[in-house]
Protein backbone atom coordinates (compact mmCIF):
# COMPACT_ATOMS: atom_id res chain seq x y z
CA UNK A 1 0.00 0.00 0.00
CA UNK A 2 1.66 3.41 -1.02
CA UNK A 3 2.17 5.68 1.74
CA UNK A 4 0.05 8.57 0.46
CA UNK A 5 -3.22 7.01 1.14
CA UNK A 6 -2.06 6.16 4.98
CA UNK A 7 -2.17 9.59 5.13
CA UNK A 8 -2.38 11.55 8.30
CA UNK A 9 -5.40 12.47 10.63
CA UNK A 10 -5.01 15.90 10.05
CA UNK A 11 -4.94 14.79 5.67
CA UNK A 12 -8.21 12.59 6.45
CA UNK A 13 -10.02 15.45 8.23
CA UNK A 14 -9.21 17.45 5.15
CA UNK A 15 -10.14 15.22 3.25
CA UNK A 16 -13.61 15.21 4.77
CA UNK A 17 -14.36 19.44 4.81
CA UNK A 18 -13.48 19.12 1.39
CA UNK A 19 -15.97 16.99 0.86
CA UNK A 20 -18.66 18.21 2.69
CA UNK A 21 -18.01 21.91 1.54
CA UNK A 22 -18.46 19.94 -2.29
CA UNK A 23 -21.74 18.44 -1.13
CA UNK A 24 -23.04 21.65 0.22
CA UNK A 25 -22.06 23.96 -2.67
CA UNK A 26 -23.73 21.30 -5.11
CA UNK A 27 -26.72 21.08 -3.27
CA UNK A 28 -26.86 24.91 -2.66
CA UNK A 29 -26.45 25.22 -6.59
CA UNK A 30 -29.32 22.52 -7.12
CA UNK A 31 -31.14 24.28 -4.55
CA UNK A 32 -30.84 27.70 -6.66
CA UNK A 33 -31.17 26.63 -10.17
CA UNK A 34 -32.83 23.02 -10.62
CA UNK A 35 -35.33 22.76 -7.51
CA UNK A 36 -38.80 23.18 -8.46
CA UNK A 37 -39.35 26.46 -6.40
CA UNK A 38 -36.15 27.96 -8.04
CA UNK A 39 -38.01 30.58 -9.89
CA UNK A 40 -39.99 32.00 -7.07
CA UNK A 41 -37.78 35.10 -5.13
CA UNK A 42 -36.70 35.18 -1.60
CA UNK A 43 -34.11 36.07 0.35
CA UNK A 44 -30.59 34.47 -0.56
CA UNK A 45 -30.54 31.65 2.40
CA UNK A 46 -33.72 30.22 1.19
CA UNK A 47 -33.21 29.94 -2.71
CA UNK A 48 -29.82 28.45 -1.64
CA UNK A 49 -31.60 25.82 0.19
CA UNK A 50 -30.07 26.47 4.03
CA UNK A 51 -33.33 27.37 5.34
CA UNK A 52 -33.20 29.29 8.80
CA UNK A 53 -35.21 32.67 7.67
CA UNK A 54 -38.00 31.00 9.50
CA UNK A 55 -35.86 30.10 12.49
CA UNK A 56 -34.49 33.14 12.84
CA UNK A 57 -37.86 35.10 12.64
CA UNK A 58 -39.33 33.10 14.81
CA UNK A 59 -35.93 32.75 17.85
CA UNK A 60 -36.70 37.00 17.29
CA UNK A 61 -39.82 37.00 16.86
CA UNK A 62 -40.15 39.44 14.27
CA UNK A 63 -42.13 37.44 11.83
CA UNK A 64 -44.71 39.47 10.22
CA UNK A 65 -43.27 43.07 9.77
CA UNK A 66 -40.27 41.13 8.22
CA UNK A 67 -41.78 38.79 6.24
CA UNK A 68 -44.39 41.97 5.29
CA UNK A 69 -41.34 43.89 3.70
CA UNK A 70 -39.85 40.35 1.79
CA UNK A 71 -43.34 40.69 0.19
CA UNK A 72 -42.90 44.50 -0.63
CA UNK A 73 -39.74 43.81 -2.22
CA UNK A 74 -40.82 40.64 -4.14
CA UNK A 75 -44.05 40.59 -5.02
CA UNK A 76 -47.22 38.05 -3.92
CA UNK A 77 -45.07 34.81 -3.46
CA UNK A 78 -42.02 34.76 -1.22
CA UNK A 79 -39.88 31.25 -1.11
CA UNK A 80 -38.95 31.98 2.65
CA UNK A 81 -37.27 28.08 2.88
CA UNK A 82 -35.95 25.69 0.66
CA UNK A 83 -39.55 23.96 0.53
CA UNK A 84 -41.51 26.99 1.89
CA UNK A 85 -43.57 29.88 0.14
CA UNK A 86 -45.18 32.30 1.45
CA UNK A 87 -48.22 33.70 -0.89
CA UNK A 88 -50.57 37.12 -0.65
CA UNK A 89 -52.38 37.13 -3.76
CA UNK A 90 -56.31 37.39 -3.49
CA UNK A 91 -56.83 34.64 -5.33
CA UNK A 92 -54.65 32.41 -3.05
CA UNK A 93 -57.09 32.07 -0.11
CA UNK A 94 -59.31 29.72 -1.77
CA UNK A 95 -56.64 28.32 -4.21
CA UNK A 96 -54.84 26.96 -0.50
CA UNK A 97 -57.98 26.71 2.08
CA UNK A 98 -60.98 25.90 -0.17
CA UNK A 99 -63.54 23.52 1.74
CA UNK A 100 -63.05 20.49 -0.68
CA UNK A 101 -60.50 21.73 -2.42
CA UNK A 102 -57.33 20.01 -4.00
CA UNK A 103 -55.06 21.26 -0.87
CA UNK A 104 -55.81 19.11 1.94
CA UNK A 105 -52.90 18.46 4.32
CA UNK A 106 -51.45 20.67 7.22
CA UNK A 107 -47.45 21.39 6.58
CA UNK A 108 -44.93 19.56 9.07
CA UNK A 109 -44.32 22.81 11.33
CA UNK A 110 -47.39 22.05 12.70
CA UNK A 111 -46.31 18.90 14.36
CA UNK A 112 -45.28 19.81 17.92
CA UNK A 113 -48.47 21.82 18.62
CA UNK A 114 -49.76 19.71 20.87
CA UNK A 115 -50.38 18.29 24.16
CA UNK A 116 -49.56 14.93 24.94
CA UNK A 117 -51.97 13.33 22.11
CA UNK A 118 -52.30 15.01 18.82
CA UNK A 119 -54.50 17.80 19.20
CA UNK A 120 -56.43 19.74 16.36
CA UNK A 121 -54.24 22.03 15.53
CA UNK A 122 -51.45 19.71 15.31
CA UNK A 123 -53.50 16.87 13.42
CA UNK A 124 -51.61 17.09 9.89
CA UNK A 125 -53.77 14.78 7.53
CA UNK A 126 -57.06 15.99 6.45
CA UNK A 127 -58.93 12.75 6.62
CA UNK A 128 -57.46 12.02 10.11
CA UNK A 129 -58.62 15.91 11.26
CA UNK A 130 -62.15 15.45 9.95
CA UNK A 131 -62.54 12.25 11.97
CA UNK A 132 -61.21 13.97 14.71
CA UNK A 133 -63.24 17.21 14.22
CA UNK A 134 -66.59 15.59 14.27
CA UNK A 135 -66.42 14.32 17.75
CA UNK A 136 -64.97 18.13 19.10
CA UNK A 137 -67.38 20.49 17.02
CA UNK A 138 -70.67 20.14 19.41
CA UNK A 139 -68.62 21.12 22.37
CA UNK A 140 -68.28 24.40 20.46
CA UNK A 141 -71.62 24.41 18.22
CA UNK A 142 -73.92 27.77 18.22
CA UNK A 143 -76.86 26.03 20.10
CA UNK A 144 -74.07 26.36 23.16
CA UNK A 145 -72.99 29.48 23.15
CA UNK A 146 -76.24 31.46 24.96
CA UNK A 147 -75.33 29.12 27.60
CA UNK A 148 -71.84 29.73 28.31
CA UNK A 149 -72.79 33.47 28.80
CA UNK A 150 -73.47 33.53 32.39
CA UNK A 151 -70.03 31.77 32.89
CA UNK A 152 -68.69 34.91 30.92
CA UNK A 153 -70.86 37.68 33.04
CA UNK A 154 -68.82 36.14 36.00
CA UNK A 155 -65.49 36.15 34.36
CA UNK A 156 -66.63 39.78 34.31
CA UNK A 157 -67.80 40.44 37.60
CA UNK A 158 -64.39 39.25 38.66
CA UNK A 159 -62.80 41.57 36.20
CA UNK A 160 -64.74 44.60 37.74
CA UNK A 161 -63.87 43.78 41.01
CA UNK A 162 -60.47 43.45 40.30
CA UNK A 163 -60.04 47.08 38.65
CA UNK A 164 -62.48 48.30 41.49
CA UNK A 165 -59.94 47.49 44.48
CA UNK A 166 -57.22 48.82 42.73
CA UNK A 167 -59.21 52.25 41.55
CA UNK A 168 -59.73 52.70 45.15
CA UNK A 169 -56.03 52.00 46.54
CA UNK A 170 -55.08 54.75 44.06
CA UNK A 171 -57.73 57.14 45.50
CA UNK A 172 -59.64 57.30 42.53
CA UNK A 173 -57.39 55.91 39.82
CA UNK A 174 -55.15 53.10 38.90
CA UNK A 175 -52.24 52.55 36.69
CA UNK A 176 -52.92 48.98 35.87
CA UNK A 177 -50.78 46.28 33.61
CA UNK A 178 -54.22 45.46 31.06
CA UNK A 179 -52.45 43.36 29.03
CA UNK A 180 -51.69 40.88 32.52
CA UNK A 181 -55.39 41.29 33.67
CA UNK A 182 -57.32 40.80 30.03
CA UNK A 183 -55.13 37.46 29.36
CA UNK A 184 -56.18 36.16 33.29
CA UNK A 185 -59.68 37.36 32.01
CA UNK A 186 -59.36 34.56 28.99
CA UNK A 187 -57.64 32.16 30.94
CA UNK A 188 -60.69 32.36 33.67
CA UNK A 189 -63.11 32.35 31.08
CA UNK A 190 -62.04 28.95 29.41
CA UNK A 191 -61.78 27.27 33.12
CA UNK A 192 -65.23 28.29 33.74
CA UNK A 193 -65.63 26.89 30.27
CA UNK A 194 -63.62 23.75 29.77
CA UNK A 195 -62.45 22.67 33.11
CA UNK A 196 -65.66 23.56 34.88
CA UNK A 197 -64.24 26.61 36.94
CA UNK A 198 -62.38 29.66 36.64
CA UNK A 199 -58.62 29.49 37.56
CA UNK A 200 -58.99 32.59 39.58
CA UNK A 201 -55.97 34.55 38.22
CA UNK A 202 -58.66 37.80 37.87
CA UNK A 203 -59.73 37.44 40.83
CA UNK A 204 -56.31 37.03 42.38
CA UNK A 205 -54.66 39.53 40.29
CA UNK A 206 -51.55 37.65 39.55
CA UNK A 207 -50.54 34.59 37.77
CA UNK A 208 -51.19 32.11 40.82
CA UNK A 209 -49.84 28.78 39.35
CA UNK A 210 -47.09 30.11 36.94
CA UNK A 211 -49.44 30.13 33.89
CA UNK A 212 -48.02 32.66 31.29
CA UNK A 213 -44.35 31.32 31.33
CA UNK A 214 -45.61 28.00 30.95
CA UNK A 215 -48.01 28.85 27.83
CA UNK A 216 -45.13 31.15 26.10
CA UNK A 217 -42.77 28.43 26.50
CA UNK A 218 -45.23 25.88 24.44
CA UNK A 219 -46.30 27.93 22.00
CA UNK A 220 -42.61 29.59 21.28
CA UNK A 221 -40.97 26.20 21.45
CA UNK A 222 -43.52 24.27 19.40
CA UNK A 223 -43.25 27.43 16.97
CA UNK A 224 -39.75 27.44 16.89
CA UNK A 225 -39.24 23.74 16.42
CA UNK A 226 -41.72 24.09 13.74
CA UNK A 227 -39.00 25.60 11.39
CA UNK A 228 -36.20 22.94 12.63
CA UNK A 229 -37.76 20.13 13.82
CA UNK A 230 -34.59 17.97 13.95
CA UNK A 231 -33.29 20.21 16.84
CA UNK A 232 -36.80 19.71 18.78
CA UNK A 233 -35.69 18.52 21.85
CA UNK A 234 -32.64 21.07 21.93
CA UNK A 235 -34.30 23.83 21.38
CA UNK A 236 -37.75 22.80 23.71
CA UNK A 237 -34.95 22.45 26.69
CA UNK A 238 -33.30 26.07 26.18
CA UNK A 239 -36.97 27.62 26.23
CA UNK A 240 -38.38 25.99 29.10
CA UNK A 241 -35.14 26.50 31.04
CA UNK A 242 -35.36 30.10 30.15
CA UNK A 243 -39.31 30.39 30.19
CA UNK A 244 -39.94 27.82 33.16
CA UNK A 245 -42.13 25.05 32.77
CA UNK A 246 -43.92 24.90 36.31
CA UNK A 247 -47.10 25.53 34.83
CA UNK A 248 -47.10 22.50 33.06
CA UNK A 249 -47.42 20.39 35.85
CA UNK A 250 -50.24 22.63 37.22
CA UNK A 251 -52.37 22.71 33.75
CA UNK A 252 -51.77 19.28 34.12
CA UNK A 253 -53.22 18.51 37.78
CA UNK A 254 -56.19 20.83 36.79
CA UNK A 255 -57.63 19.08 34.09
CA UNK A 256 -57.17 15.98 36.08
CA UNK A 257 -59.29 17.28 38.49
CA UNK A 258 -61.95 19.50 36.66
CA UNK A 259 -62.74 15.39 34.75
CA UNK A 260 -62.36 13.46 37.60
CA UNK A 261 -65.15 16.25 39.44
CA UNK A 262 -67.59 16.53 36.60
CA UNK A 263 -67.79 12.51 36.21
CA UNK A 264 -68.49 12.32 40.04
CA UNK A 265 -71.34 14.90 39.73
CA UNK A 266 -72.52 13.25 36.13
CA UNK A 267 -72.56 10.14 38.84
CA UNK A 268 -74.37 11.65 41.34
CA UNK A 269 -76.81 13.10 39.27
CA UNK A 270 -77.69 9.86 37.05
CA UNK A 271 -77.98 8.32 40.49
CA UNK A 272 -80.42 10.85 42.00
CA UNK A 273 -81.77 11.36 38.67
CA UNK A 274 -81.32 15.58 38.69
CA UNK A 275 -79.67 15.55 35.11
CA UNK A 276 -80.12 19.72 35.44
CA UNK A 277 -77.94 19.85 37.91
CA UNK A 278 -74.84 19.49 35.64
CA UNK A 279 -73.75 22.63 34.01
CA UNK A 280 -74.15 22.70 30.12
CA UNK A 281 -70.44 23.98 29.34
CA UNK A 282 -67.74 22.47 27.14
CA UNK A 283 -66.14 19.90 29.39
CA UNK A 284 -70.03 18.22 29.87
CA UNK A 285 -70.04 18.18 25.41
CA UNK A 286 -66.53 16.78 25.29
CA UNK A 287 -67.49 13.77 28.41
CA UNK A 288 -70.30 13.02 26.28
CA UNK A 289 -68.05 13.29 22.57
CA UNK A 290 -67.86 10.08 20.66
CA UNK A 291 -65.10 8.72 18.82
CA UNK A 292 -65.66 7.96 14.80
CA UNK A 293 -66.08 3.98 15.82
CA UNK A 294 -69.36 5.34 18.50
CA UNK A 295 -66.78 4.53 21.59
CA UNK A 296 -66.73 7.82 24.23
CA UNK A 297 -64.17 9.80 24.75
CA UNK A 298 -61.34 8.63 27.12
CA UNK A 299 -60.41 10.96 30.08
CA UNK A 300 -57.48 11.44 28.61
CA UNK A 301 -59.14 12.61 25.49
CA UNK A 302 -61.17 14.96 27.26
CA UNK A 303 -57.74 16.46 28.96
CA UNK A 304 -56.26 16.90 25.78
CA UNK A 305 -58.50 18.65 24.18
CA UNK A 306 -59.88 20.93 27.58
CA UNK A 307 -55.89 21.56 27.71
CA UNK A 308 -55.98 22.44 23.56
CA UNK A 309 -58.36 25.12 24.14
CA UNK A 310 -56.73 26.37 26.84
CA UNK A 311 -53.49 27.10 24.31
CA UNK A 312 -55.73 28.04 21.70
CA UNK A 313 -58.37 30.03 23.39
CA UNK A 314 -56.35 31.99 26.22
CA UNK A 315 -53.65 34.06 24.25
CA UNK A 316 -55.93 34.84 21.44
CA UNK A 317 -58.63 36.12 22.65
CA UNK A 318 -56.15 38.57 25.58
CA UNK A 319 -54.24 39.74 22.27
CA UNK A 320 -57.46 40.60 20.51
CA UNK A 321 -59.13 42.21 23.27
CA UNK A 322 -55.68 44.30 23.68
CA UNK A 323 -55.24 45.13 20.57
CA UNK A 324 -59.24 46.08 20.45
CA UNK A 325 -59.12 48.55 23.22
CA UNK A 326 -55.95 50.06 22.01
CA UNK A 327 -57.20 51.09 18.93
CA UNK A 328 -60.73 52.51 20.53
CA UNK A 329 -58.49 54.30 23.20
CA UNK A 330 -55.33 55.59 21.06
CA UNK A 331 -58.16 57.87 18.55
CA UNK A 332 -60.33 60.08 20.47
CA UNK A 333 -62.83 60.48 17.45
CA UNK A 334 -63.26 56.34 17.59
CA UNK A 335 -63.46 56.26 21.47
CA UNK A 336 -66.33 59.40 21.55
CA UNK A 337 -68.35 56.87 18.59
CA UNK A 338 -68.14 53.89 20.43
CA UNK A 339 -68.77 55.37 23.81
CA UNK A 340 -71.98 57.39 21.95
CA UNK A 341 -73.64 54.46 20.49
CA UNK A 342 -73.07 52.25 24.08
CA UNK A 343 -74.99 55.12 25.68
CA UNK A 344 -77.56 55.82 23.34
CA UNK A 345 -78.41 51.80 23.19
CA UNK A 346 -78.52 51.92 26.97
CA UNK A 347 -81.02 54.72 26.91
CA UNK A 348 -82.88 53.13 24.49
CA UNK A 349 -82.76 50.16 26.57
CA UNK A 350 -81.76 48.25 23.25
CA UNK A 351 -78.72 46.78 25.92
CA UNK A 352 -78.68 46.13 29.48
CA UNK A 353 -76.16 45.00 32.02
CA UNK A 354 -74.79 42.11 32.01
CA UNK A 355 -74.54 42.93 28.01
CA UNK A 356 -75.73 39.74 26.17
CA UNK A 357 -74.05 38.57 23.22
CA UNK A 358 -77.48 39.48 20.65
CA UNK A 359 -77.78 42.58 22.46
CA UNK A 360 -73.71 43.36 22.26
CA UNK A 361 -73.92 41.88 17.82
CA UNK A 362 -76.08 44.92 17.52
CA UNK A 363 -73.74 47.79 17.92
CA UNK A 364 -72.92 48.18 14.66
CA UNK A 365 -70.52 50.30 14.99
CA UNK A 366 -68.12 48.72 17.51
CA UNK A 367 -68.44 45.35 15.99
CA UNK A 368 -66.81 47.41 12.87
CA UNK A 369 -63.93 47.85 15.13
CA UNK A 370 -63.71 44.44 16.65
CA UNK A 371 -63.76 43.70 12.61
CA UNK A 372 -61.22 45.94 11.85
CA UNK A 373 -58.86 44.58 14.91
CA UNK A 374 -59.04 41.24 13.91
CA UNK A 375 -57.93 42.55 10.54
CA UNK A 376 -55.13 45.07 11.68
CA UNK A 377 -53.78 42.64 15.05
CA UNK A 378 -54.50 38.85 14.05
CA UNK A 379 -53.55 37.22 16.82
CA UNK A 380 -51.60 34.64 14.58
CA UNK A 381 -49.15 37.06 12.36
CA UNK A 382 -47.23 33.70 11.20
CA UNK A 383 -48.60 31.94 7.90
CA UNK A 384 -51.07 28.74 8.23
CA UNK A 385 -49.01 26.47 6.24
CA UNK A 386 -49.98 23.73 3.74
CA UNK A 387 -48.58 20.78 1.35
CA UNK A 388 -49.20 20.99 -2.20
CA UNK A 389 -50.72 17.35 -3.10
CA UNK A 390 -49.93 14.79 -5.97
CA UNK A 391 -49.94 15.93 -9.16
CA UNK A 392 -49.65 19.84 -7.84
CA UNK A 393 -51.81 22.54 -7.65
CA UNK A 394 -52.01 25.94 -9.28
CA UNK A 395 -52.18 28.72 -6.88
CA UNK A 396 -53.57 32.50 -7.60
CA UNK A 397 -52.34 31.35 -11.27
CA UNK A 398 -49.21 30.16 -10.74
CA UNK A 399 -48.08 25.73 -10.76
CA UNK A 400 -46.73 24.62 -7.41
CA UNK A 401 -45.44 21.12 -7.51
CA UNK A 402 -46.34 18.41 -5.12
CA UNK A 403 -44.70 18.55 -1.54
CA UNK A 404 -43.93 22.40 -1.39
CA UNK A 405 -45.15 24.07 1.18
CA UNK A 406 -47.15 27.14 1.01
CA UNK A 407 -49.38 29.70 3.19
CA UNK A 408 -50.73 32.63 4.04
CA UNK A 409 -49.82 35.03 6.75
CA UNK A 410 -53.12 36.90 8.04
CA UNK A 411 -51.08 39.77 9.09
CA UNK A 412 -49.42 40.45 5.88
CA UNK A 413 -52.19 39.47 3.99
CA UNK A 414 -54.51 42.14 5.59
CA UNK A 415 -52.21 44.89 5.01
CA UNK A 416 -51.91 44.64 1.05
CA UNK A 417 -54.08 46.79 -0.99
CA UNK A 418 -55.07 44.04 -3.33
CA UNK A 419 -57.00 42.47 -0.81
CA UNK A 420 -58.78 45.65 1.36
CA UNK A 421 -58.26 48.66 -0.67
CA UNK A 422 -55.44 51.45 -0.72
CA UNK A 423 -55.75 52.52 2.97
CA UNK A 424 -55.53 49.02 4.01
CA UNK A 425 -52.74 50.25 6.48
CA UNK A 426 -55.27 52.23 8.57
CA UNK A 427 -57.77 51.80 11.44
CA UNK A 428 -61.10 52.64 9.48
CA UNK A 429 -63.79 50.96 11.08
CA UNK A 430 -66.26 52.55 8.43
CA UNK A 431 -64.89 50.09 5.87
CA UNK A 432 -67.07 47.22 6.82
CA UNK A 433 -70.27 49.51 7.17
CA UNK A 434 -69.52 51.50 3.91
CA UNK A 435 -69.35 47.84 1.96
CA UNK A 436 -72.09 46.84 -0.52
CA UNK A 437 -73.03 43.17 0.46
CA UNK A 438 -70.77 42.21 -2.53
CA UNK A 439 -67.75 44.36 -1.14
CA UNK A 440 -68.78 42.61 2.35
CA UNK A 441 -68.54 39.13 1.29
CA UNK A 442 -64.69 39.73 -0.10
CA UNK A 443 -63.67 41.59 2.83
CA UNK A 444 -65.29 38.71 5.36
CA UNK A 445 -63.46 35.97 2.45
CA UNK A 446 -60.27 37.26 3.15
CA UNK A 447 -60.64 38.07 6.68
CA UNK A 448 -57.80 35.58 7.86
CA UNK A 449 -57.51 35.79 11.40
CA UNK A 450 -59.27 32.87 12.46
CA UNK A 451 -57.86 30.55 9.17
CA UNK A 452 -60.04 29.99 6.57
CA UNK A 453 -61.56 26.33 5.11
CA UNK A 454 -61.89 23.14 7.13
CA UNK A 455 -59.10 24.16 9.23
CA UNK A 456 -60.84 27.37 10.56
CA UNK A 457 -60.84 28.13 14.27
CA UNK A 458 -63.38 25.64 16.10
CA UNK A 459 -63.50 28.23 19.23
CA UNK A 460 -64.29 31.10 16.96
CA UNK A 461 -67.55 31.73 18.11
CA UNK A 462 -66.96 31.74 21.64
CA UNK A 463 -64.32 34.22 21.43
CA UNK A 464 -66.80 36.58 19.12
CA UNK A 465 -69.41 35.91 21.83
CA UNK A 466 -66.97 37.04 24.71
CA UNK A 467 -65.30 39.79 22.95
CA UNK A 468 -69.04 41.50 22.18
CA UNK A 469 -70.18 40.82 25.05
CA UNK A 470 -67.16 42.04 27.60
CA UNK A 471 -65.64 44.34 25.79
CA UNK A 472 -68.82 47.17 25.46
CA UNK A 473 -68.97 45.64 29.09
CA UNK A 474 -65.94 47.37 30.13
CA UNK A 475 -65.60 50.29 27.72
CA UNK A 476 -69.47 51.20 29.73
CA UNK A 477 -68.04 50.75 33.30
CA UNK A 478 -64.20 52.16 33.02
CA UNK A 479 -63.00 55.39 31.21
CA UNK A 480 -59.33 54.24 29.80
CA UNK A 481 -56.05 55.96 28.30
CA UNK A 482 -52.61 54.88 27.68
CA UNK A 483 -49.73 55.59 30.80
CA UNK A 484 -47.40 58.10 29.80
CA UNK A 485 -43.68 56.28 29.36
CA UNK A 486 -41.66 58.00 31.91
CA UNK A 487 -38.64 57.31 34.41
CA UNK A 488 -41.28 56.48 36.68
CA UNK A 489 -43.69 54.80 34.76
CA UNK A 490 -43.44 51.27 35.12
CA UNK A 491 -42.63 50.64 31.61
CA UNK A 492 -39.16 48.09 31.20
CA UNK A 493 -39.43 48.10 27.42
CA UNK A 494 -39.52 50.56 24.74
CA UNK A 495 -42.91 51.07 23.23
CA UNK A 496 -43.11 49.18 19.88
CA UNK A 497 -46.14 48.70 17.35
CA UNK A 498 -47.84 45.63 15.70
CA UNK A 499 -45.80 46.48 12.74
CA UNK A 500 -42.50 46.92 14.13
CA UNK A 501 -41.80 50.14 14.88
CA UNK A 502 -40.05 51.04 17.19
CA UNK A 503 -42.01 54.29 18.95
CA UNK A 504 -42.28 56.01 22.40
CA UNK A 505 -46.05 56.17 21.74
CA UNK A 506 -46.70 52.69 21.44
CA UNK A 507 -49.27 51.37 24.03
CA UNK A 508 -46.98 47.97 24.24
CA UNK A 509 -43.68 46.27 22.94
CA UNK A 510 -45.20 44.34 20.56
CA UNK A 511 -43.64 40.50 19.20
CA UNK A 512 -44.34 38.66 16.35
CA UNK A 513 -44.18 34.81 16.12
CA UNK A 514 -47.03 31.97 16.14
CA UNK A 515 -48.59 34.95 17.99
CA UNK A 516 -48.76 38.55 18.36
CA UNK A 517 -48.52 38.93 21.85
CA UNK A 518 -48.28 42.96 23.52
CA UNK A 519 -45.93 42.67 26.58
CA UNK A 520 -46.79 45.41 28.98
CA UNK A 521 -49.79 47.05 27.94
CA UNK A 522 -49.83 49.74 30.89
CA UNK A 523 -53.38 51.82 30.79
CA UNK A 524 -54.87 54.06 33.71
CA UNK A 525 -57.84 53.28 34.52
CA UNK A 526 -60.49 55.42 36.05
CA UNK A 527 -64.32 54.22 37.38
CA UNK A 528 -67.40 56.06 34.92
CA UNK A 529 -70.49 57.40 36.68
CA UNK A 530 -73.04 55.19 35.56
C1 LIG B 1 -59.73 35.92 18.84
C2 LIG B 1 -59.53 34.68 19.23
C3 LIG B 1 -58.99 33.57 18.38
C4 LIG B 1 -58.22 33.62 17.24
C5 LIG B 1 -57.72 34.86 16.51
C6 LIG B 1 -57.96 32.26 16.83
C7 LIG B 1 -57.23 31.90 15.71
C8 LIG B 1 -57.01 30.60 15.30
C9 LIG B 1 -56.23 30.21 14.17
C10 LIG B 1 -55.51 31.17 13.23
C11 LIG B 1 -56.26 28.87 14.09
C12 LIG B 1 -55.45 27.98 13.17
C13 LIG B 1 -55.91 27.84 11.79
C14 LIG B 1 -54.89 27.08 10.96
O1 LIG B 1 -53.92 26.53 11.46
O2 LIG B 1 -55.08 27.06 9.77
C15 LIG B 1 -57.07 28.38 15.18
C16 LIG B 1 -57.35 27.06 15.42
C17 LIG B 1 -57.94 26.60 16.58
N1 LIG B 1 -58.48 27.36 17.59
FE1 LIG B 1 -58.63 29.37 17.60
N2 LIG B 1 -58.54 31.41 17.74
C18 LIG B 1 -59.18 32.17 18.70
C19 LIG B 1 -59.90 31.70 19.78
C20 LIG B 1 -60.08 30.38 20.12
C21 LIG B 1 -60.80 29.88 21.26
C22 LIG B 1 -61.53 30.78 22.27
C23 LIG B 1 -60.68 28.53 21.27
C24 LIG B 1 -61.24 27.52 22.23
C25 LIG B 1 -61.94 27.78 23.30
C26 LIG B 1 -59.89 28.16 20.11
C27 LIG B 1 -59.54 26.87 19.75
C28 LIG B 1 -58.93 26.52 18.57
C29 LIG B 1 -58.68 25.13 18.17
C30 LIG B 1 -59.00 23.89 18.99
C31 LIG B 1 -58.07 25.19 16.91
C32 LIG B 1 -57.67 24.02 16.01
C33 LIG B 1 -58.83 23.80 15.04
C34 LIG B 1 -58.63 22.71 14.01
O3 LIG B 1 -57.52 22.51 13.51
O4 LIG B 1 -59.64 22.06 13.69
N3 LIG B 1 -59.54 29.31 19.43
N4 LIG B 1 -57.53 29.47 15.91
Amino acid sequence: MSSSLLSSPRDTVLALAGSLAAAVVAYAAWSFFLHPLASVPGPLRARLGLGGWSTVRAAKRDFGWKLAALHDRYGDFVRIGRNDVSVVAPGAVQDIYKYGGPIKDKSPFYQFFKVTKPSLLATLSHDEHALARRGVSPAFSMHLLVELEEFVDACFDDLCAQLEGQINKGGGKATVDMGDLLQFLAMDVVGELAFGRSFGLTKAGFDTSAFLPMLDAYTASSCLSGTQPWARRVLHWWLTRRLGSSGNVALGQKAGQAVALRLDELKQAQESGDADSIRRDILSKLIAAKNPDGSPFSVEQVKVQANSALGAGSDTTSITFRALLAYIVADPAVYKKVMDELEHAFDEGIIEFPISHAAGSKLLYFQACLKETLRLHPAVPWILPRVVPKGGAVIAGRFFSEGVNVGMSPFVFHRRTKAFGPDAHKFRPERWLEASDDEKKALERNLLTFGSGNRVCVGKNVALMELTKLAPSLLYRFKFSFTPRSPSSPHKLPGRTVDGKVDEAAPWFCESQWFAHQREFFCDVEERAV
